[in-house]
């Protein structure tokens, strides 16, 4: 794990609103998913899947949408062997996980609700919270908003003390992110895949083309493989 381009990479560490990352990997012609889905190794490497760890292992929060959460119900944390560098990077052993739903249509059964490292936190409305199980609310902090992701993002700066926020997905939660403009930087993984399919998702995909377009700058690039790796600023700033 130390030895990862990502490792020493740094981040800031206090800001209003929270400093804002997303992590995606791709098929070259730019679908997130394969036949509906994300499976392991349907786009990404086991390296792929170190370096979400490695990303993860820099952020205070990890964050999906409910979608993303249903077919991957699993806690977004690192594996034991990475929580040594976090506790030296000042934070806490695991990253907090939440999840985004409107409907609060979640698993009570999911390994995400029955063996987190720590209770996640689901942010959903006020519908969504009457529909979350006993055993959810028992499991989980819950948060009603029906606000947008501006403020998401105060919620978890103020109340939870999330300085910085990595976001995976899935489509709709990384467009209602950078409809926003609150997305600081982006990881992409573009893997050495085709998938051809219409009805396949891309990286950001809502109602409308985005209303703010960032200065987009390359921060740094490395292969592995036949997989590359891409690390975008998005500078809201200065438009293009
Ligand atoms: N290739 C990759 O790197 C990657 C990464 C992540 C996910 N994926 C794939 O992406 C697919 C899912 O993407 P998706 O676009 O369909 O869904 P998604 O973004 O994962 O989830 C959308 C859902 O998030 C909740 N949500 C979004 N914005 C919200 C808001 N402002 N307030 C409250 N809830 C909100 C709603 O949940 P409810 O429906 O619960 O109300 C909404 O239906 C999956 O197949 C997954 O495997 C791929």
């Amino acid at each position: 794990m130390l030895h990862h381009p990502y490792t020493r990479i740094q981040f800031p560490h206090s800001g209003r609103p929270p400093f804002v990352a997303i992590n995606m990997v791709s098929s070259l012609d730019g679908k997130i998913t394969s036949g509906g889905k994300l499976t392991p190794g349907s786009l990404g490497s086991p390296f792929d899947r170190k370096t979400m760890n490695v990303l993860r292992g820099h952020f205070d929060a990890v964050l999906t949408g409910g979608s993303t959460a249903r077919q991957h119900p699993y806690y977004l944390g690192v594996p034991s062997h990475c929580e040594k560098l976090r506790k030296k990077r000042g934070l806490r052993a695991q990253p907090l996980s939440i999840i985004l739903t409107r409907r609060g249509n979640l698993d009570p059964a999911a390994p995400l609700f029955t063996d987190p490292p720590r209770p996640p936190l689901i942010i959903t409305s006020k519908q969504g919270a009457r529909s979350l199980s006993p055993k959810i609310k028992g499991a989980a902090n819950i948060e009603t908003s029906a606000g947008g992701v501006q403020d998401f993002l105060k919620l978890l700066f103020t109340k939870y003390g999330v300085n910085t926020l990595l976001v995976e997905g899935g489509a709709r939660t990384n467009y209602e992110f950078l409809q926003a403009g609150l997305v600081d930087q982006l990881f992409l993984t573009l893997a050495p895949r085709l998938v051809g399919s219409a009805f396949d998702l891309t990286m950001a995909m809502g109602e409308r083309v985005l209303e703010n377009k960032p200065r987009i700058i390359l921060l740094s690039h490395f292969t592995r493989q036949n997989e590359l790796f891409l690390r975008y600023k998005l500078n809201w700033e200065e438009q293009e």
